[in-house]
Order: structure tokens, then sequence, then C-alpha cells
């Protein structure tokens, strides 16, 4: 969305069969780009809802829709109710022609301010009959606020009170996209409690509510308990809005975990302050003498001017500046989420306050292991500083994990230890851990002290020990790596200081690694190739056995069943068999470049930037011929675990479909009868049909969650039909 001068174009209604849809339209793990449709526009996600206050216009909403391309406002309806005059304008003419604005107007319920000034006078039913009169496109429920120094049972209450409230406000809005706000205070229980009784009504959108005073005392580890409590219940297919979240330092973390709207009325509130945002934090004008980030609407001016200005003026300036840095960093966000970077944008951002770096680590790394208290139940306590149990953050860390995808194109930015803790390298680790086996018997040998590619400077030495009993492997920043695994990404792709590959590994932490692999009771045999002067002769002494042949033919065929295995969860029995009776197509370089069987079909193509494998329909239907179990039948929850040894997943397509996805063409949410639990995000999976028969090869968009709930968007990008 570019930002231009003159007027934009009103935005085109979705059709009648998609209003309240949202749709995913890429993803990074949790993070989505997602689309809502409205009878005012297709809303982009995750984006940012400008609050308007219809008493105090500082920035037009007019302005916001022609120069700054924003798509959807938020304003209040219960200030509009109260408001003789605004009320009038409202009932007669509409909620866009009061506001002059023409995308979609969400409206919040007069919640807010029961919670800031004591009780409302409106009613239940009335509050969301009047957002339906005056045109909104989503309405608020007049959901019960949650405020964290509420007991436990004050904070049940009100969650089983909203849930009431929904049932009732959902009955009465037939056609209008309504908000299902999510409380449940700081109690996890609670949280997931709610998320799961909102998910059951007929809501379009999940406000987490009650998070404004957790952001006000910058309690952001609390702010992600409750968000990952919330989300990780909520029905997936429904986009997601933190209440009153408009600091652009928290969007990215937010964002990773799945937020997909915003709402700021912090860009008007803290430029009468005389402060400006920025994603790394605050600052104060009075004490800039230049600025932290030039934006448009200060490019013309200093610091100094701006402060000479008049306190209108000033202010108008300000918020400006406060919006665009405010968009910006959420470009900034969705561009992340396009190119897989999300969750290290989460990280440098984590480093720019304590208490976000406080709730980062409590995110990536386990609680026992911070400071952080674990969970009171007891009224007495529930004031104070409450954590979350381990168990529930294991489940929220899968949560997280089980929807990213690897292996990745490009390469791995070393950012300290946090980079072990990305969701997605966690992932790449627990396929490696749970599918690779090893399927020799004699001692272990780990190659360290050198970057990669490995291959250059051992792979002769290993095509001479191929034929032998040792199990090889290098050491890399992740951990050890079979060699049959040398190139793939995240461990070859490593960006970061040299010295990194070349550190003395941990032998301690080794032996844990081949425990995690399988392998204990064996000899570790570490050997420092930093210098591969003589290697071989080297090697061969160290090992006390005569010098060997090359077997190269060996090495490739351990590689090609070393990657079926992890990357298309074969089990070792059969991805030996579809092996043995192939031949390799070699590249210049000495690398394998197709895999053909016996009859000369074309199976498999390595991947060389990644690592990767690709699948052909030949060696899908190889593949498919050779799954023990049924199919999947519906879309059992179970997502734990990666079924090791049980083959790709499959998707079963309805008929509708068949004869589209035999053509090559996408598979689309609503046509998708069921799926295996262990397909994820990313991965490569086998499309069936009801009779269970091969009907095409794609690449799976969803978690199985997802796969049931989501009704418009493409499950799986089709590679190739099977005509
Ligand atoms: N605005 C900020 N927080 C809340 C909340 O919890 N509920 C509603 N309805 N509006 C809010």
């Amino acid at each position: 969305m570019k930002w231009q001068t003159g007027k934009r174009d009103n935005p085109q209604a979705c059709r009648d069969q998609d209003l309240g849809k949202f749709e995913i339209t890429n993803r990074d793990g949790q993070a989505r780009l997602g689309k809502i449709h409205t009878k005012h526009g297709i809303v982009q996600t995750p984006c940012l809802l400008p609050v308007i206050n219809p008493n105090i216009r500082t920035i037009e909403p007019r302005e916001m829709w022609d120069k700054y391309g924003i798509e959807a406002v938020i304003t209040n309806s219960y200030v509009i109710w109260k408001h003789d005059k605004l009320k009038k304008i409202a009932m007669s003419k509409g909620v866009h022609a009061l506001l002059d604005y023409p995308g979609m107007v969400m409206t919040d319920s007069g919640t807010f301010q029961s919670y800031v000034y004591g009780d409302v006078d409106v009613g239940i039913e009335e509050i969301v009959k009047f957002q339906e009169k005056i045109g909104v496109d989503v309405a608020t429920i007049l959901d019960i606020f949650t405020r964290p120094d509420m007991t436990y049972s004050q904070v049940e209450d009100a969650v089983n009170e909203t849930i009431k409230r929904g049932e009732k406000s959902v009955v009465i809005s037939d056609n209008l996209m309504l908000n299902g706000p999510i409380q449940g205070g700081i109690y996890p229980e609670l949280r997931a409690k709610s998320a799961k009784g909102m998910s059951e009504l007929n809501f379009s959108i999940h406000p987490i509510g009650g998070i404004v005073p957790v952001m006000e005392k910058q309690k952001y580890t609390q702010l992600a308990k409750i968000m990952l409590a919330s989300k990780s219940n909520l029905t997936p297919n429904r986009p997601v809005h933190m209440f009153g979240c408009g600091h652009p330092m928290l969007f990215p973390m937010l964002v990773a975990m799945g937020a997909d709207l915003f709402d700021s009325a912090a860009y008007a509130l803290f430029a009468r302050d005389g402060r400006l945002l920025t994603p790394w934090g605050t600052e104060k004008l009075s004490e800039l003498e230049e600025w932290p980030i030039i934006m448009p609407s200060v490019s013309s001016f200093s610091p100094s001017e701006v402060r000479e200005m008049s306190r209108e003026d000033r202010t108008m300036l300000i918020s400006k500046f406060n919006l665009e840095v405010t968009l910006q960093e959420l470009s900034r966000c969705r561009q992340a989420i396009r190119s897989g970077t999300i969750w290290r944008l989460a990280e440098k951002r984590s480093h720019e306050h304590p208490a976000l770096r406080e709730a980062f680590l409590w995110l990536t790394t386990n609680p026992s292991k911070s400071k952080i208290e674990p969970l009171i139940l007891d009224e007495t306590n529930a004031s104070q500083e409450t954590g979350q149990e381990q168990g529930r953050w294991e489940e929220n860390w899968d949560w997280l994990v089980n929807a990213q995808s690897t292996p990745r194109n490009g390469g791995e930015p070393w950012g300290g230890n946090d980079t072990l803790n990305r969701p997605h390298i966690e992932m790449a680790r627990r396929k490696l851990r749970s599918r690779w086996r090893s399927q020799k018997n004699g001692d272990v040998i780990l190659f360290y002290g050198t970057t990669p590619p490995w291959r250059d400077k051992i792979g002769d030495l290993v095509d001479r020990l191929a034929e032998t009993e040792h199990e090889i492997f290098v050491q890399t920043p992740l951990g050890i790596l079979p060699f049959g695994l040398e190139d793939l990404n995240p461990w070859a792709h490593i960006e970061g200081p040299n010295w990194l590959e070349k550190t003395k590994p941990d032998f301690g932490l080794v032996q844990e690694e081949l425990g995690l692999l399988g392998i204990t009771g064996r000899k570790l045999i570490p050997i420092d190739i930093s210098n591969t002067d003589d290697i071989h002769n080297r090697v061969f002494e160290i090992l006390s056995i005569e010098p060997r042949e090359k077997s190269s033919e060996t090495r490739k065929r351990t590689q090609i069943i070393d990657k079926l295995c992890v990357l298309y969860n074969l089990s070792y029995q059969d991805a030996t068999k579809i092996c043995k009776d192939s031949s390799f197509v070699m590249s210049r370089t000495g690398r394998i470049r197709n895999v053909i069987d016996s009859y000369g079909n074309h199976l498999f193509s390595p991947r060389l930037g990644e690592g990767g494998l690709s699948l052909t329909l030949e060696g899908a239907k190889k593949i498919h011929a050779l799954r023990k179990r049924g199919p999947p039948v519906g879309f059992n929850q179970d997502n734990s675990g990666l079924h090791a040894g049980e083959g790709p997943p499959w998707i079963v397509v309805d008929s509708d479909a068949e004869p589209f996805v035999r053509k090559g063409r996408n598979v689309m949410h609503g046509f998708v009868s069921a799926c295996d639990v262990w397909t994820r995000p990313g991965e490569t999976v086998i499309i069936v049909n009801e009779k269970a028969e091969l009907i095409a090869i794609g690449r799976a968009q969803a978690t199985p969650t997802e796969f049931e709930s989501f009704t418009k968007g493409i499950a799986v990008k089709v590679r190739e039909g099977h005509p």
C-alpha cells in the first residue's frame, strides 16, 4: 500500500457469500497475512485500526483513507450513542458518513468506558442493535472487562457472563460481523476457557480484551502468556485483534504469535504529550535534536521547529509522525512474514526494552529456567505476579513450533543463543530427532572445527568410510548432524562468525544429542578437521584401520535414504526399498541431480538451495503404494508427534474438487474432508480422493485444525496433478 497525495477510490464490497470470512494468504509459523471480507472492502492483515474519537478528531478519517490507504478504523458506538448530535447523524446517515470514511468501520461497545468510569447505562442487546442500525461493519458485544487485580473467581464470573452475553448477541445480529472479546484477566486457564467458549459462537473476529492495564504497566511477559493461552485455544479461522495495543514495539512479537489486528489511540494520545512512538520505544520531543526516524510528516521540519509550533499544529504533526511509524512497523511485520523472518524481527525488537526481552525469553525458554513464579490459583494471591505452569508452557511452545515449516531457503543469521530457540529451528530438530535413525553399529565419528560445505573438505574421506560401520556426524552451530544430511538447512546455512563452527564441541552435550538420536553406548571419536592436511591417513590411523577405497555410490544412497526419512517421513525399510534399484544423475560438480528408478522414472531431485528433496509424481506413486495405515478420517485434533516412519501426510479431497486438483489446480479450504494429524504447513503432501487414490502432490498451507475450520483460501498448493 503506497502513501499518496490525491484521492483514493472507494473500496469494493466483498462478494455476498464471502461476508465475514477470513483467509490466510501467506504465513510464517503462526504469523499470518490474511484478508477479512467486509461490505466496505477486503482488509489486508495484520493491520492497524486507528482509533477515531468522534468528538476529538485529530487526523481526519478521510485523510487516513486517501493518504495512508488505511483500510479499517475503530470508533466507539457507546460514545456515539451517548451523544445526541452524533447519534442523530449516525442513525440517519450511517457511521461511515458520520466519520467521512469509506473503509471498514469497527465499533467498540462501551466496555472500556465501564472499566474507566464504572458502569455504563446501555443494554446488552441495545448496544449491539444500535451498532447494526448505524451500519458498522464489525460490532462488539458488551463484554465484561477483566482487570489484572481481580480474583480468580471474579474473573471466572466475568468470563462466564461474557460468554452468556455473546450467546444473546449472536442471535440478534444476523448479517452483522461481531467481535467476541476474550477475557480471563491474567489467568491462563480462564483465557483458555474464554477462548474455547467464544469460539463456539458465531463471531467473526476475536479481540483479546483486558490487556490495556497489563500493557500500561509494561508487563509484557503477562501479555505474552495471555496471548498464547487465548490464541492457541481459539478457532484459527478468525482474526485476532489486540484491543488497545498500538505501540509498534509490541507488534513483531504479537504478530509472531498470530495477532492480526491492532488498534491505536496511542498515535494521538502520545502526540498530545509530545511523545514519539518508535519501534524501539518512546522518545520525548523535548529531548530531541534530530529525528529518530525521518517520516514524511516531519521531513521538512527539525524537532526544534516543531517545538516552536502552536500546541494544535504540534499535536497534529506528531500524531501523523506516530501514525506513520506505526503503519511502517506493520508493513515491516507483513514483509517479514513474506520472507519468513517474523521471529527474527521479534527477536531483534526484544532487545529494545527489558520487559519485552523478559517476555521473549519466557516465550522461547522454559519458565522453570526464568525467575517467574508458578501460577497461584489462591484468591488471596491473585494480584501477585503470576506465571504459568511448565506443562502449559510446553503446550503453547508446541503450538508455536507445530506451525513452522522447514527446511527453508536462504541463510540463517546467527543471533547468539536466541538462534537455538527459534521455533522453526526447533521444528527442524524435532524432525531430525524423531525420524533419523542410525543404520550402523560401529563407533561414532564426529568431525568438527570447520565451516560448511563439509563435503568439500571431507567428502572423499567419508566416501572411503562409507562401507565401514562408523556412523559419521559433523558438528554445526545448531548441534550435531548426520553426514547424510550435511547440506540441509538450517544446520548447513548458519551465517555467523567463523569461530562458531570452529569452536571445540562440548562432548557432554554431544553425548546427550546422540542419545536423543537413539545412539547410546557407542564410542565417540571426535576428529578436528580445522586442518585437513593429510587428513585421510590421519583418520585411518586414529581409527586403526586399513585405508579403504572410495565408495561414493554408498554415500549418495545414504544421503537420499536419510533425506527420505527426515523430510518425507519414510521408514528406513521403505526408503531403502525405494533406493535399492535407483540410479543417480550427477551434476558437473558431483552432486546428485536426479534419482531414477530401474524403469527410468524420475523419482526425486535434491534441491541444492536448502538441501531439500523434490518429489515427482512418479516418486509419489511409489510412496503412496507403500502406505500401511488406512486413509485419514476427519481432522483428529491430536497434533502431537510427527508419526515417524508413516510417510508424508495424506490430504483427502472431496469429489467436487477432484477433477480440478487432478488438473493441477490448488486445493481450496472447504474441499478437504480429512488429513493426517502430522500435516504441517510447508510439508509436501500426497493428495488422494475419497477412494484413497493418488490425485496430486502439493505443499500443505495449514495445520489439521486449520484444515478443519477454514472455508476460504488455499489449503494445499498443488505442484503436480495426476490426470
Ligand atoms: N478496549 C480495550 N480493552 C477492551 C476490552 O477488554 N473490551 C472491549 N470491549 N473494549 C476494549
